[in-house]
């Protein structure tokens, strides 16, 4: 059973060694110390829970291992968003059933949304995964290693919304950028996403405790915090003891949070993924441009141009809403960096419907694109509403035909920045050349040029002579 923190006044938590957390000594005799491999799939918001597993699992003597080969137990984080994430996930597992049969002790656990959505399907579909533990249940991953047994997998995918896990500190590998979840779940129910149903109703956490992780991370090193949540920008924190917000009134929204920590001393950039179209208030706007340090990059999901998709994808805005959003952004922040996200081939879209995309992707001018073809999620609203109608074959030319329309405008954007200079914050020695530093522009652009005197964490002016289809080229300028 998840242990609840109801009773607890959330602005006053700080993150705690999960043993100090009163009524969870219970659950922390240890059976036996393990080694515990994690490999994510999917999303950023992954990538940040195989963090706060790794926290829990230490914080209970169990040690987090970077090779397979050494670990005793592997769990898999894994996505659900299309059928092709859960598909990579179970051949996967059937790899990792060969290696259990060299060595039964091997515990093979399966976490994350993909967890959440077969439950004891996945059990019945491989039938050697030990534990299945949903996204709020990793609280119980110490509990659940304990009890694992040879007869019984361990079931834990109760979704829990008051579970916040903002008392327990995530591991992170050191680097540059840090991640930061700031909100858990989602409310929005769009028709072909499966994520409300995996990890369950929208949550945010305290804002003077994400102030103070982000203080941390500057003292740790970090030089850049990526604030993340699966609508981020309707993240609200409404405090029971109202001194602790900054208004002193009904709460914080997202742009109070984004000037709370564009103000931590140190910080060098902040950035934000994935906002909604519907939630970009003024608020988020004014911190965005009033903030030197906040990115002027905005993931923005269109998902189609067409409005009456928009309908049945129930994104809650028209196309005309969308256009008259860019344009404001575009206005109050005059060089900002929009990127997004499109489904082709969603229940019903006609070849008139698909064009409107076609047409709005080519108009705003984006400068990188995620582009899906329509993958119908058992448990969806769409899955139960409409019939997946769209031919594979022509999901297939739609996809290709966006694909290389994004191409050509992204390679367009992207020679139209040679001669310019942009700020770089140096994240290492580039893969390909060892003489050679890698890092990412204010707009997120990856940016290679030679280490002159620069060293990893600096910000420097590096001036663009070339391009390649996704990467500018340059020299740092003095
Ligand atoms: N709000 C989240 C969305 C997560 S899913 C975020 O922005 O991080 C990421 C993207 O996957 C969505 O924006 C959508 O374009 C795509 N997607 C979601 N469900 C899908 C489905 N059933 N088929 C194809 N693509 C899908
Ligand atoms: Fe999915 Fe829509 Fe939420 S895409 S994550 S239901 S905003």
């Amino acid at each position: 059973m998840a242990i609840e923190a109801q009773n607890v006044e959330k602005s006053t938590i700080t993150r705690l060694p999960i043993y100090q957390k009163a009524g969870l000594q219970h659950t922390a005799a240890l059976s036996q110390a393990r080694k515990i491999y994690i490999e994510t799939y999917g999303c950023q918001m992954n990538v940040s829970d195989s963090e706060l597993m790794a926290g829990i699992l230490t914080q209970s003597g169990h040690r987090t291992v970077s090779h397979l080969d050494d670990a005793d137990v592997v769990l898999l984080n894994t996505c659900a968003i299309r059928e092709n994430a859960e598909t990579k996930v179970l051949n996967r597992l059937k790899q990792l059933n060969h290696r259990k049969r060299r060595d039964p002790e091997l515990i093979i656990g399966v976490c994350g949304c993909m967890a959440q959505h077969l439950r004891d399907r996945l059990v019945e579909a491989a039938p050697y995964v030990d534990l299945v533990m949903g996204p709020d249940a990793y609280r119980n991953l110490p509990m659940a290693l304990n009890a694992v047994t040879n007869r019984d997998p361990f079931l834990g995918v109760r979704l829990d919304k008051s579970e916040d896990y903002a008392d327990i500190a995530p591991i992170r590998k050191e680097g540059i950028r840090a991640w930061l979840t700031i909100q858990r779940g989602c409310d929005k129910m769009c028709t072909f996403c499966i994520v409300p149903f995996v990890r369950g109703r929208e949550r945010s956490l305290p804002l003077k405790l994400l102030v103070e992780d982000v203080e941390k991370l500057v003292e740790q090193g970090f030089k850049e915090v990526v604030l993340l949540g699966q609508t981020v920008n309707s993240y609200r924190y409404e405090s029971q003891n109202r001194e602790n917000t900054p208004t002193g009134t009904s709460g914080s929204d997202f742009g109070e949070l984004l000037h709370a920590v564009s103000n931590v001393n140190g910080l060098e950039r902040v950035r934000f993924t994935s906002p909604h179209p519907a939630d970009a208030t003024d608020s988020m706007i004014d911190a965005m441009a009033n903030s030197p340090n906040v990115c002027n990059h905005l993931h923005l999901p269109l998902q189609s141009g067409s409005t009456s998709v928009l309908e049945r994808m129930r994104r809650t805005y028209t196309a005309e809403e969308y256009r008259d959003l860019v344009a404001k952004l575009r206005e109050r922040i005059p060089n900002i960096v929009l990127t997004t996200d499109i489904i082709v081939g969603f229940c019903g879209e006609t070849e008139a419907e698909f064009m409107q995309t076609y047409e709005m992707m080519a108009d705003i001018r984006y400068d990188s694109a995620f582009m899906f073809k329509y993958s119908d999620r058992e448990g969806t609203l769409a899955h139960k509403a409409f019939p997946d109608d769209v031919q594979e074959t022509e999901k297939g030319r739609r996809l290709r035909e966006i694909i290389a329309l994004q191409e050509k405008i992204s390679a367009e954007i992207n020679d139209a920045a040679i001669g310019e200079t942009f700020t770089v914050l140096v994240e290492g020695e580039s893969r390909r050349d060892a003489n050679r530093y890698y890092g990412k522009t204010d707009g997120f652009k990856t940016t290679v040029f030679p280490m002159a005197n620069s060293a990893v964490g600096d910000m420097v002016d590096v001036c663009i002579e070339s391009t390649t289809a996704h990467t500018l080229i340059g020299q740092i300028v003095l």
